[in-house]
C-alpha cells in the first residue's frame, strides 16, 4: 500500500479544509494505505515568509513530500485562487517535489462559482512541479463541513458521497485495496 501525505493549506485553526482532510484521511487508512498529515499552518511563519530552506520544520516538510508516493492537496478558496500559505510552502519546496507522485487537489470554498479554481489555478502548479499523475479533483462548499461536539468532521451526505468517489479512485491510482467498502468500515 501506499505511503500518503495529506497537506492542508488553510490558515483557520477551525479549518473546513481540514476537518474534510480528516474525514478522507480516515477513509485511505481504511483502503490500507499510510497516511501522513501537514497542515501548513503550524509550520513557523518567520521560515516560511523569510524563505528559510534550511529551517528544520521546512526541511522536514519537504522530506515528507520527498517520501511520499501520493500527496493530497487541500486550500480553501480565497480571491478566486488556492491559499496564499499553500503556496508560501510550495515556493520552497524543490522545482520537481512533486515527481513521480499521484496527486489529488481539493478545495472548499463559498461559492460554486469558484469550483473550477482547482482546474485553472492550482493544477497548473502541480504540474509545474513535475506531478506524474494529477487525479481529478473536488470541490466543497463550506456550509458541507462542519464539526460535532469533539471537533470530529461532519460531512454533509451529498458532499461525502461525491468526495468518496474521487477519493476511491485516488486510492486505486496508488494500488489501494479495491472494492467498495461496506458501511460499518466507511463508518
Ligand atoms: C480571505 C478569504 C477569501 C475568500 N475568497 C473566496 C472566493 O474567492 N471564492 C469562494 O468561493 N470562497 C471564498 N472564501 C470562502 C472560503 O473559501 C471558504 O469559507 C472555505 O471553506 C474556508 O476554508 P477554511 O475553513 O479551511 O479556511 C474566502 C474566504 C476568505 C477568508
Amino acid at each position: 500500500m501506499a505511503t500518503i501525505l495529506s497537506v492542508s493549506g488553510s490558515p483557520s485553526p477551525t479549518s473546513r479544509t481540514t476537518r474534510l482532510l480528516r474525514h478522507l484521511d480516515e477513509r485511505l487508512r481504511q483502503h490500507g494505505h499510510e497516511v501522513t498529515t501537514l497542515d501548513v499552518r503550524t509550520l513557523p511563519a518567520q521560515a516560511l515568509l523569510g524563505a528559510d530552506l534550511r529551517h528544520p520544520a521546512i526541511t522536514g516538510a519537504a522530506d515528507l513530500f520527498a517520501r511520499a508516493d501520493g500527496v493530497v492537496i487541500g486550500t480553501p478558496v480565497y480571491k478566486a485562487a488556492y491559499s496564499g500559505l499553500l503556496k508560501s510552502l510550495l515556493d520552497l519546496l524543490p522545482q520537481y517535489a512533486l515527481a513521480g507522485k499521484t496527486v489529488l487537489p481539493l478545495a472548499t470554498g463559498g461559492s460554486r462559482a469558484h469550483v473550477l479554481a482547482i482546474d485553472y489555478a492550482l493544477r497548473p502548479v502541480l504540474s509545474s512541479m513535475g506531478a506524474s499523475h494529477i487525479v481529478p479533483g473536488w470541490f466543497t462548499l463550506d456550509t458541507d463541513v462542519a464539526a460535532d461536539d469533539h471537533g470530529s468532521p461532519l460531512v454533509a451526505p451529498a458532499a461525502a458521497a461525491a468526495l468518496e468517489q474521487v477519493t476511491d479512485h485516488f486510492s486505486a491510482t496508488l494500488g489501494g485495496r479495491t472494492g467498495t467498502l461496506t458501511l460499518a468500515e466507511s463508518l
